[in-house]
């Protein structure tokens, strides 16, 4: 018997096909992914459990009772990765939600602060999903959520600017992307200079990008809006190493 699992609320369903709409959340059948293609067997994945507290990591289909370093219980626990001994078509059938984020942690980017500005007042972001898309003419896209106070800035004024970020940048990574601007002003403490369009730049940056938001390519992708942009102008400031997110989540 197949098993298919709802990928919005892992609702699992068995049957030779996905429910009309899934009975927990009441999405439709391309909601669903298969689980199992019809055979029981002994997985051959080796799950990593890390504890959230003090970072232990364990091995096991299921994470410890019990943390052996600081004590706390199983459901501070997150499933960090699932190593396969082989891939093979069962392995690949077997994808589950947590397996399939796990993958998509693999994808690389960059970290950047994207700032926008709205009459006399500017907010900043922090962003991962940054890329160039052209080369001639220059042209990136930045992705960003519809509730995100820089998200009505980019809207209303059609530009943006990107700090680019290096290794020395943790503490902005927090302070642009774990509160928004609505509450407070993000820039009250920051040392930054306006770019030639008008958006706040990190003086510290390791490089910048100004660009001006092209409202016919750009594209609402569900919860936030894919703004593509061309590049009006960019400098490198320091030719130090790019921040990367897979060394802001191993050293957060
Ligand atoms: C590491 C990291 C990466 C992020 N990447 C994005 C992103 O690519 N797009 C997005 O919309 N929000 C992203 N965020 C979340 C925003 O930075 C966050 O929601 C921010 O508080 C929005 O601020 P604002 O409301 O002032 O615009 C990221 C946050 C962190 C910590």
């Amino acid at each position: 018997m197949k098993v298919w699992r709802c990928m919005v609320c892992g609702y699992e369903h068995e049957g030779e096909a996905p429910p009309e709409t899934c009975p927990i959340c009441g999405v439709g059948p391309e909601e669903f992914m298969i689980k199992n293609n019809g055979v029981n067997r002994q997985s051959t994945a080796i799950k990593r459990w890390k504890c959230t507290v003090c970072d232990y990591i364990h091995t096991g289909d299921e994470p410890p009772e019990s943390c052996p370093l600081c004590g706390v219980g199983k459901e501070l626990f997150v499933l960090l990765e699932e190593k396969y001994s082989e891939l093979d078509l069962q392995v690949i059938a077997d994808t589950d939600l947590n397996t399939l984020r796990a993958a998509l942690n693999k994808i690389s980017y960059g970290l950047y602060i994207i700032t926008s500005i709205k009459e006399n007042k500017h907010n900043g972001m922090c962003a991962n999903t940054v890329f160039q898309l052209t080369d001639n003419p220059p042209r990136i896209a930045v992705c960003v959520n519809k509730n995100n106070l820089t998200h009505d800035y980019i809207e209303y004024s059609g530009v943006i600017a990107i700090s680019i970020l290096g290794r020395e940048h943790m503490p902005a990574i927090k302070h642009f992307g774990h509160r928004s601007g609505r509450k407070s002003d993000k820039f009250a403490e920051v040392d930054y200079l306006p770019a030639a369009n008008g958006c706040p730049i990190l003086r510290d940056c390791i490089a910048y990008l100004e660009a001006q938001i092209i409202p016919e390519k750009t594209t609402d992708v569900g919860t936030h809006t894919l703004f593509v942009a061309d590049v009006t102008s960019g400098r490198t400031v320091q030719n130090e190493e790019e921040l990367t997110y897979a060394y802001y989540r191993q050293n957060r």
